[in-house]
């Protein structure tokens, strides 16, 4: 039965190509939450991989309208990085916290943390942390502009 047996795999593939090819844990103790979060992450991942991919194409593209085409859907795919990154923002407070901390800040990178946060200053520790709580160890940042 080859026939089957391909078409078989074929399904197979199809679903493990789905967002659920990369859990770590059992699936039945994963809440909907973090089976929601980590659709999300997968896709971001997804979309930032196509950037990549996109850039070089269409750099080593040699006709000039193709290239064109490669970097219209390049951003195209930022756009769709953007708002899956988004979803990530309302939905999981760590990531809320470090977007507001980094994205569109200035001076060096690495000492955007100890800006905000104020230099010396301890962190507080994250106790009783779950995905979604903002304290795993950025400590609270709400507020802080
Ligand atoms: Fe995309």
């Amino acid at each position: 039965m080859l026939e089957f047996d391909t078409v078989e795999i074929r399904r197979q593939c199809m679903f493990s190509g789905m967002s659920s090819e990369s859990y770590h844990e059992p699936i039945e103790l994963l809440s909907e939450e973090t089976k929601n979060t980590h659709r999300a992450i997968v896709s971001l991942k997804e979309e930032l991989e196509a950037i990549d991919w996109y850039q070089q194409r269409a750099e080593a593209c040699t006709d000039p309208e193709l290239s064109a085409v490669l970097v219209h859907n390049k951003n195209e795919e930022v756009e769709h990085a953007m708002m899956t990154l988004e979803w990530l923002r309302r939905n999981v407070p760590v990531f809320d916290a470090n977007i507001d901390m980094y994205l569109k800040s200035s001076g060096p990178i690495t000492e955007v943390e100890k800006n905000a946060t104020g230099a010396g200053e301890a962190k507080p520790k994250a106790s009783g942390s779950t995905i979604n709580s903002p304290s795993l160890g950025i400590g609270s940042l709400k507020g802080m502009k």
